[in-house]
């Protein structure tokens, strides 16, 4: 019987072989200077290990949301960046459906890398464009998927491409994201389960919180959606805003969790602004004009009491504003409190979450490059760009 099964790394032989390796560069930009490479960094190990096996590799990414050509998404920034920090030798191609990758890549000799053009100024890498797909397979021996944040797109890079290269597998990172996210996945942690759910929109959170709800054993609410959580259960929120159309979800959310007995923990004091000053209140003193930023330290203790309790955490969307430093210390405080918590699994999904607890990466057992797609992936269990990565084994 044959068994699909997902490549990686180690197992291809990549010499003389030209691969096309679809990363994820999409990474914060302030005009022409990179806010926080790490997304960058952590497909280094991949470039650097195809190099050292020999093969000619080409990279390929987008970059925020153009539509059609802008410059001010150009990956020439990430060129740039490859070059002067990694000492890559980078060959620039702007046009993927031309000639030119073929012809660079017979030459190709490492440290030269060649990296294409934000995919996304092509109209068919969003419009699953078969044509496209077969000119970027034309000159493609192996293809390596290392953008795991980015492959829950239906994207013709991501899901055309692959069903056309017959050689086909996952990075270092993709394949890290994977053996971390499947223990959540497959119901297969420690318990209890503390999922930590934070950030602004609840609607976009509920299907996460319903993935989670039969093998969680304890919710901690924070962030912006807290407040329609609040509002549902018929709390004053003063100014704060609340996910008016969502009401109903969160209603219907908070009876399951009461039907089946979960613990869930909503906060219970806050910071934030009332008549132009900075203040705290409790929850049952919310006054009519102010507006809620984070968390109040009463519930900073509160979570941590639950967190203490839990032998794996997943932690999802931060406390409260926590970009602004007035408003971060709900977030900072529970995340130095989650790294401490060393006898438990602990998972944090990407995005603001990941930024939050980034300076405690190594003690966290995984802080995901995926915002979205780690999101995604929990939810649909596989997800598209995965799904064209199996190869079938005798
Ligand atoms: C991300 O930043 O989460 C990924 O690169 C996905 O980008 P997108 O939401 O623009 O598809």
């Amino acid at each position: 019987m044959r068994e699909k099964k997902l490549k990686t790394l180690k197992e291809f032989d990549f010499k003389d072989k030209n691969v096309f390796m679809r990363v994820d560069f999409n990474v914060p930009l302030q005009g022409q200077v990179i806010q926080d490479p790490y997304r960058i960094e952590k497909s280094f190990a991949s470039i650097e290990f195809i190099l050292k096996q020999g093969g000619r590799l080409l990279l390929a990414s987008h970059l925020g949301r153009p539509k059609g050509r802008d410059l001010s998404l150009s990956l020439r920034t990430v060129a740039q960046y490859l070059s002067e920090k990694k000492n890559l030798e980078v060959l620039f191609i702007e046009e993927p459906d031309s000639l030119l990758p073929k012809k660079l890549l017979k030459g190709l000799k490492s440290p030269q890398v060649i990296l294409l053009e934000n995919l996304r100024f092509h109209r068919g890498e969003e419009n699953l464009d078969k044509n496209l797909a077969k000119k970027l397979a034309n000159y493609t021996d192996i293809y390596i998927n290392e953008a795991f944040s980015i492959s829950h797109r239906n994207h013709t890079s991501l899901s055309l491409l692959p069903e056309l290269v017959k050689e086909k597998g996952v990075g270092f990172q993709f394949e890290k994201e994977i053996q971390m996210l499947s223990p959540l996945v497959n119901q297969d942690l420690e318990k209890p389960l503390c999922v930590i759910l934070g950030g602004s929109k609840l609607k976009d959170k509920i299907p996460l919180m319903e993935a989670l709800i039969n093998q969680a054993d304890i919710f901690l609410i924070g962030g912006l959606m807290a407040y329609t959580f609040l509002k549902a259960k018929n709390c004053f929120v003063g100014k704060t805003l609340v996910e008016t159309s969502s009401l109903n979800l969160a209603k219907n959310f908070i009876d399951r969790l009461e039907l089946r007995n979960k613990d869930y923990f909503l906060p219970v004091d806050f910071k934030g602004q009332w008549k132009d000053q900075i203040k705290n209140w409790n929850l049952e003193n919310f006054p009519e004009t102010a507006t809620a930023y984070d968390i109040g330290s009463k519930s900073i203790q509160m979570f941590q009491n639950q967190i203490r309790k839990a032998k794996s955490i997943f932690w999802n969307g931060p406390m409260g504003f926590f970009e602004n430093e007035i408003y971060s210390l709900g977030t900072s405080s529970l995340a130095q409190f989650v790294a401490n918590h060393k006898t438990a699994y602990r998972i944090v999904g990407g995005g603001h979450s990941a930024l939050a607890v980034r300076q405690y990466e190594g003690e966290i057992d995984h802080i995901s490059t995926g915002g979205g797609a780690s999101l995604s992936y929990l939810q649909e269990k596989e997800f598209i760009g995965l799904k064209k990565l199996y190869t079938l084994q005798n």
